[in-house]
């Protein structure tokens, strides 16, 4: 029987250079899409996905996401004191969103590095990696379609989507193969980083979704690090794929960069435009709006 999935990972201690200079002091995952912090789109999606328990990996002058995970009583008994009972609900409902443990990576030395700081709060059991600013808008969240994956196949399962042309060498590529009778899983037999075009094995790239056996972890201590002293993950699930099966999945929904800033824009006007209370004016402001 496979293993319910029950932990989720965020890896939340890069250093967001992409958002300079906005990520100096805030960090990229607190920027928010209309009004809620990116991080909180995710924690969201992962509770979901059926998560009880969320691990965070931060760094050095990050602590405004524990803030914002945690009770706030100032701002909660004035708004209570002032009736602003809707604005009390969105406060209060963050803080309740799930069981969140927080663990520092000391370095920013790469994306394994970050998901092994988790190791012992994740234990031996399968588990979610979801990085906070690939930000999935779908009917049916990403996540939860991944661990029904997981749950047909006990397997690594690692979010894709298909991507055109020259823009599969900006990221890591699956060389797979397709699985008779699941038209959304990929039986996966190598990965490549950041591919020339002509070279690439496939035009399913890899995202910021993966659920993962716990056999990663020992196998990205055993990594050896590289360029910068980081630890790819992608190496990682290489290494595991000489021990177990791992699988691509590609999930129904629209992926945002929004760790990049024209991403980022996109994600923000298309958000604001999905909005009962703002779509409607906004809609009609860019209408107007001289191009
Ligand atoms: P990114 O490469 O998108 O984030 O990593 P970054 O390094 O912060 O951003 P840029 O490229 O400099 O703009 C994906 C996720 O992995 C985390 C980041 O915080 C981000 O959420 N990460 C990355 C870590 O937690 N530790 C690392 O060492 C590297």
């Amino acid at each position: 029987m496979t293993q319910t999935i029950r932990k989720a990972v965020f890896p939340a201690a890069g250093m967001g250079t992409r958002f300079l200079p906005a990520t100096k002091a805030t960090p990229k995952e607190m920027l928010p899409l209309v009004d809620k912090p990116l991080i909180q789109y995710g924690v969201e999606e992962a509770v979901a996905a059926g998560c009880t328990e969320i691990i965070i990996v931060t760094g050095r002058g990050k602590g405004t996401m524990e803030d914002h995970f945690d009770r706030a009583p100032e701002l909660e008994a004035s708004l209570e004191k002032r009736g602003k009972t809707a604005l009390l609900e969105i406060a209060q409902s963050v803080s309740k969103l799930a069981k969140i443990t927080y663990v520092r990576q000391p370095e920013a030395l790469g994306l394994g590095h970050a998901v092994l700081m988790a190791k012992e709060l994740v234990g031996d059991e399968p588990f979610c990696v979801l990085l906070p600013d690939d930000i999935v808008d779908a009917t049916v969240p990403c996540m939860k379609q991944m661990v029904e994956a997981f749950n047909r196949t006990g397997s690594s399962i690692l979010g894709s989507e298909v991507v055109e042309g020259e823009a599969i060498s900006q990221y890591g590529c699956l060389d797979c193969a397709p699985v008779e009778g699941d038209e959304r899983l990929l039986k996966v037999r190598d990965m490549v980083e950041k591919p020339k075009a002509s070279e690439a094995p496939s035009q399913n790239a890899i995202i910021g979704r993966y659920i993962l056996t716990p056999r990663i972890f020992s196998l990205l201590e055993q990594l050896t690090p590289g360029a910068g002293g980081e630890l790819q993950l992608t190496d990682g699930i290489k290494a595991l794929l000489q021990y177990e099966s791992v699988y691509g999945f590609t999930y129904e929904g629209k992926r945002h960069d929004a760790g990049d800033k024209l991403g980022f824009l996109k994600a923000t006007v298309e958000f604001a435009l999905k909005r009962d209370d703002l779509g409607p004016k906004f809609r009609e402001w860019l209408k107007s709006f001289p191009l």
